[in-house]
Formats: C-alpha cells, structure tokens, sequence
C-alpha cells in the first residue's frame, strides 16, 4: 500500500512551504540587548561574542537609530560603569553610564522602539552580585528589594519604557511596581526575568560587562534540572503585577518557554544569551555551521516554543534578513 497521506506535496516549493509554516518569525519580535561603557573613547569589541561591542554614549545612539531602521521590536541596554562599589550606587546616579545612556536613546528615538533596561546590581557591584551582600557575605534580599525601586525608578526617569529585573530576587516585581507608582510611574512597564537559570551559557556575557563575580548565582538563580519550578516564579512574577514575563536562556529551556506560554497570560520573552550567540559564531568561523540559517533556524525554534518576543544579539541583522524576504 502506498500512503494517502502524503506531507511532502505541501513541501514542494517554497510558496507552498511559505503558505502553511506554522512559525512566523518577524523583526517586530526580536529586541537587541545593549552594552554602552562609561568614558569609552570608541567602540570596544567583545571577544568572546564576536560582532557585538561595548558602545560609546554616541556609538550606541547611532546603533540604537539603525536598530529602529530594521523595524526591531525594542532595545534593551546594559551599563558598563568604570568605578563598582559594595552597594552599587552607580545605579541610582541620574548620570550614571546606564542612566545617562537611557536619556542619550530615549532623546534620540523617542517612542518609536521600545526602551527596555536591565534592572539589576551586578553590572555596579564591585563582588559581581545581583544584589548587596550581609555580614556573612550572603545575597541580602529585602535590602536589595529597596535599591530595586529606586533604581527602577531611576530608569524610568531617565527614559526606559519598560524596565527589566534580572536579579532573581524574592518579590522583586513587587517592590519595583509599588516604588514606580508611588513616583507617579504607573505607565511603566515591568518585564521580569520571572525564569532565570544559573547557566554555564553567560560566560560570554561576563566579559561584555567587564564582571567582577567571583563564585556564581546559585543561591538566586533556578537549579537546571526543575521545570515545575519556573511555573512558581513565572506566577509569582504574574501576581506581582509583570506586564511580561522572560525565559533565560532560551536554547536549553524551550520545554520551559512553552508551558510558561501556556499558563501565563501576558506577552512571553525568551532571551537568546550571550553563550548561545558565542556558541554559533564559533562554529561558523571554524567552517562547521551554516551561520546565517543556524541563525533563523534557533531564532525559529524559540518563537515555537511559545516565545512572543525573542531578545537575541542577531537581532538587528536578523531583522535585515527578515525584511528583505
Ligand atoms: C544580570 C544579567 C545577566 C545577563 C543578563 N542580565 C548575567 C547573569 O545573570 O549572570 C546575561 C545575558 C547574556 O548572557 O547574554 N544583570
């Protein structure tokens, strides 16, 4: 017997292919994650994540420009500060680098991309933690939690739409909510990194932020090896008032983007980190992968485990791809 069903007559030519793909992958869903470096004089390259840079204030303007040309659906920015202290204070100076860069941007292009920016302490700390320490050199939560607020508020003056806690900390969405409405705020949006992994796959990413962790996140980053878990933050999240939620990384977690897809009911991130962007780089410098379709095919696969929006460093060049479909 020869089989009625044939899938392969709906793959014969591309038009055919076009018309029933499941996935559709559009600039509009890829948001471009940023570092700009306080008193860089020029772009600086980051080795281990070859095509990305640490910007200057004016190089990240002009990149941030041509990231709204290509139609991404947002930017999300990181400060790279010169001096780190035990509380982070850097973060809450209105001419802070991160601060500073987000009134550069939000001047620059105004409403027309979507300015995000990382909400967190370790880019400032001089011991690389998300948060302040205690006198056993433990992550302090709830002391944390104030700095949050106030940071967030900080971002949101300087010109962020939307802000992002990475930190992992307890009630952190809660805090930052409750300290943005008090300040008059309640336009802002929040994004948590509601899901967040201790992963191997940052490495890259300490170096893109000129880290100074010793040690690792353990104590505030989920364990790889639960999924129910992520469930827990991600409602956590929901109850606390995110008006998204992330997933991170995204490569080894697509069983984890999807079911937070499928309980949550606010727009779903994935981020796509720094070890997953170093990983296809390399191969393809070394002539072992297809770059540019090892590319769209992660990008894809992400956006069908569920992910409404994907934060990936390709974003800008995969959006030019994209449109030139
Ligand atoms: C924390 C933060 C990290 C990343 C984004 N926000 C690092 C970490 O938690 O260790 C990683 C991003 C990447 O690797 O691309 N501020």
């Amino acid at each position: 017997m020869f089989p009625e069903q044939r899938p392969r007559r709906l793959r014969r030519t591309p038009a055919l292919r076009r018309l029933v793909a499941e996935t559709s992958l559009e600039p509009r869903h890829l948001v471009l994650p940023m570092f700009v470096r306080e008193g860089a004089a020029e772009p600086i390259p980051i080795t281990s994540m070859p095509g990305v840079v640490q910007h200057t204030r004016d190089s990240l303007r002009k990149a941030v420009v041509e990231a709204v040309e290509a139609g991404v659906g947002g930017v999300m920015l990181f400060g790279v500060p010169l001096e780190h202290d035990a509380e982070g204070t850097g973060s809450l100076d209105p001419n802070g680098i991160l601060n500073a860069a987000l009134r550069d941007v939000r001047s620059e292009v105004g409403d027309s991309t979507v300015i995000m920016s990382d909400l967190c302490l370790d880019e400032f700390t001089d011991h690389g933690h998300c948060g302040v320490l205690d006198e056993h050199g433990d992550v302090d939560n709830d002391r944390t939690l104030r700095i949050y607020g106030e940071m967030g508020v900080a971002q949101v003056e300087a010109g962020a739409h939307v802000v992002g806690p990475s930190g992992m900390m307890d009630g952190q969405v809660a805090a930052i909510r409750a300290a943005l409405d008090r300040a008059g705020h309640q336009d802002a949006a929040v994004l948590a990194y509601a899901v967040k992994y201790a992963s191997a796959f940052y490495g890259p990413f300490r170096e893109a932020v000129d880290s100074q962790l010793k040690g690792d996140r353990k104590t505030y980053q989920q364990d790889s090896a639960n999924a129910r878990e992520a469930l827990l933050e991600a409602r956590l999240d929901l109850d606390e008032g995110a008006d998204m939620v992330m997933v991170k990384p995204a490569g080894a977690y697509l069983d984890v983007i999807r079911s937070v897809r499928d309980m949550a009911d606010v727009p779903v991130a994935a981020y796509q980190i720094s070890g997953e962007y170093a990983m296809i780089e390399a191969a393809a410098a070394n002539g072992w992968i297809d770059r540019d379709r090892a590319v769209l095919e992660t990008l894809t696969g992400i956006r069908r485990a569920g992910a409404d929006i994907v934060l990936t460093y390709w974003a800008v060049e995969a959006a030019g791809w994209l449109n030139q479909r």
